[in-house]
């Protein structure tokens, strides 16, 4: 957990619980989505979806669909996928005006195009350019630079202590690991192992991150791994509440505007999902060109629903749905009577 020992943001945040950087996932949308279960005396950091540093320079920031934000959104620390300083500097200058409070680099990404260009998880195969990089980042602004990484591409703790080491003295104020290499993609397990052995060998706040399905997991990760911070990806489209319900057990308030208690219940998780996505409809409708919103949570639908049991049967249903409209219907009907979606249940895997 955060302690006074490796503050984030000399100690300004105080939940250990973020949202992680997905392309075509981690918009305004589901950025306000999440926000809206964190407790009200919560503060926590916030990404962006990846963005291209050689783009971000001829860009209006702010006005492109990655970027827009909300002025309520604190501590934003975008992400951004980079190599050169020619692009690292303006992209940083433009993020800071648009409100960044920090920069995060991408080291972790395994796709193709960014193997090709020598960015994301292609910079964990040179340590000392990776570490210049981050020093790079850090020379273009006064903001903290973080680093998200994966454990490379061979399963080897020396390696990756090494590497992380390079890039604290590159200036990182904190990393964030993903123990999968690169060639793991998102396949197989996380080794968490490697999150609890980091943790113990460097002095800068260690956020780990992979496989939490429920909150449950994020406080065994916690416990495990000694982390100062879960990030969660996918099982936040599924369950924004887990903010809700991880501040509940860490003593923190209620978000604002929630009565009550957490979701806990099967039931009770089911009417919350049915809620976040008709919240989600609104913001996506009020933000995106039409096609585009509807687009993005297509995909969130796509993401989400496998990790819910009656996931499947709406989906169905949804892909019936032409517009944000009847969208809203269909999950309206859906979750009004409990028999229904209830009836849908299937075992899932955990
Ligand atoms: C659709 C999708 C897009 C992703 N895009 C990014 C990205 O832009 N930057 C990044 O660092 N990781 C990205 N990731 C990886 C996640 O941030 C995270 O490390 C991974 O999903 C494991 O965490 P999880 O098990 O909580 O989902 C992406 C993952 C998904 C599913």
């Amino acid at each position: 957990m955060i302690s006074d020992k490796r503050p984030l943001f000399d100690g300004q945040i105080n939940f250990p619980i973020m949202l992680a950087p997905m392309v075509g996932l981690s918009h305004i949308g589901l950025r306000l989505l999440v926000r809206s279960y964190l407790p009200a005396n919560a503060r926590t950091i916030w990404p962006t979806e990846m963005l291209s540093s050689r783009r971000l320079p001829a860009q209006n920031v702010g006005e492109t669909p990655e970027t827009f934000r909300h002025e309520s959104e604190d501590f934003l620390v975008p992400q951004i996928l980079g190599n050169e300083e020619k692009y690292i500097r303006p992209s940083i200058e433009r993020l800071k005006d648009w409100g960044a409070r920090g920069i995060d680099i991408n080291m972790g990404c395994p796709v193709r195009k960014a193997l090709k260009h020598n960015y994301g998880v292609s910079l964990m195969g040179d340590p000392k350019y990776a570490a210049e990089v981050v020093d790079m980042a850090r020379r273009s602004s006064d903001l903290p630079v973080s680093v998200k990484l994966r454990s490379g591409h061979q399963n080897d703790f020396q390696f990756l202590l090494n590497f992380v080491n390079g890039l604290v003295e590159g200036g990182a104020s904190w990393v964030c690991l993903h123990p999968r290499t690169a060639e793991m993609k998102r396949k197989g397990k996380a080794d968490w192992n490697q999150i609890k052995m980091l943790r113990e060998a460097i002095d800068i706040p260690v956020i780990g991150n992979g496989d939490i399905q429920i909150y449950q997991d994020a406080l065994r990760m916690f416990e495990e791994t000694g982390c100062d911070g879960v990030m969660i990806g996918r099982a936040l489209t599924s369950r924004p509440w887990i903010l809700w319900q991880i501040g509940e057990k860490l003593g923190f308030e209620p978000p604002e505007g929630c009565e009550g208690k957490a979701p806990e219940t099967k039931e009770e998780e089911a009417s919350e999902y049915g809620r976040s996505l008709i919240y989600l409809t609104n913001v996506l409708e009020e933000y995106f060109e039409y096609k585009d919103g509807l687009r993005r949570f297509n995909f969130h639908l796509r993401v989400s629903h496998p990790w819910l049991n009656f996931g499947h049967a709406l989906d169905k249903r949804l892909n019936r749905g032409k517009n944000f409209q009847e969208k809203r219907e269909i999950i309206s009907e859906f979750f009004a009577k409990p028999g229904l979606f209830q009836s849908h249940y299937t075992e899932l895997a955990y």
